[in-house]
């Protein structure tokens, strides 16, 4: 079984994801972290984000992987571990501009479908019920308000010892779902047959528990 859950940043998929995939025993994979990880790779090589051609041209030297540990997954690159490397704010403000490259989302797309076909899984992102596994069984479209996203996102930097004021996460979080759904190539959007769960007022339970009832009808 494919489930594939999208939505806009800090809408929770990932905790969401992880805990989803843990309990069926499915692989997950975080989209995200592929394209942070073209990022970062792209911001220590000295090419501009946005710079198309210099991009691509680093695609066919990146060797990614994701390695299961007991404490949670790790991203690999080039067999250096860029788990946090990847979750820096540099990484984070130049991702959108990486991700709207329509070479880098093809090259992407098809390591994702590799990782997918080794069996069940639970992929998040942005575009993996409409592009990547159209014909997922299940596809939740995960909303939450600004206001809360960045809520999370304060709460999150501030357990991490990092500080970013509330009102400047709410403007990076607007500027990110801006750019992620205005892109010509695989925009943010909500798969027609995507189920919508608004988190904004819901526990992490609550939605694991939506998801895994929805998943146990697809099952039957
Ligand atoms: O979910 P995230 O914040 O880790 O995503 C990082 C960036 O990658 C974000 O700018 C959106 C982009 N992205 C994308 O375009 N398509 C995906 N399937 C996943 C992420």
């Amino acid at each position: 079984m494919q489930i594939a859950i999208d939505g806009p940043a800090s809408a929770g998929k990932s905790t969401i994801a992880k805990l989803v995939a843990k309990k069926l025993g499915y692989v997950y994979c975080d989209t995200g972290a592929m394209y942070r990880t073209v990022t970062l790779m792209a911001l220590r090589n000295g090419v501009a984000p946005d710079d198309a051609k210099q991009v691509t041209a680093l695609l066919p030297k990146l060797e990614f992987k994701f390695v299961p540990t007991a404490d949670g997954q790790l991203v690999y690159m080039n067999g250096e571990d860029v788990s946090l490397a990847i979750r820096q704010e540099d990484v984070t403000n130049n991702a959108s501009a990486v991700s709207a490259i329509p070479a880098v989302r093809e090259d992407l797309t098809r390591r994702q479908r590799e990782i997918a076909a080794e069996g069940n899984i639970v992929m998040d992102g942005r575009d993996i019920g409409t592009t990547v596994l159209p014909n997922a069984e299940l596809k939740v479209f995960m909303i939450a308000s600004v206001a809360e996203r960045a809520r999370r996102r304060f709460l999150d930097n501030q357990s991490k010892g990092i500080y970013v004021s509330i009102e400047t996460l709410e403007e990076e979080i607007a500027t990110r779902d801006h750019k992620d759904s205005t892109r010509k190539t695989s925009p943010l959007r909500q798969a027609d047959d995507a189920i919508l769960i608004d988190t904004t007022k819901m526990t992490i339970d609550e939605v694991v528990n939506q998801i895994l009832a929805l998943q146990a009808e697809r099952e039957r």
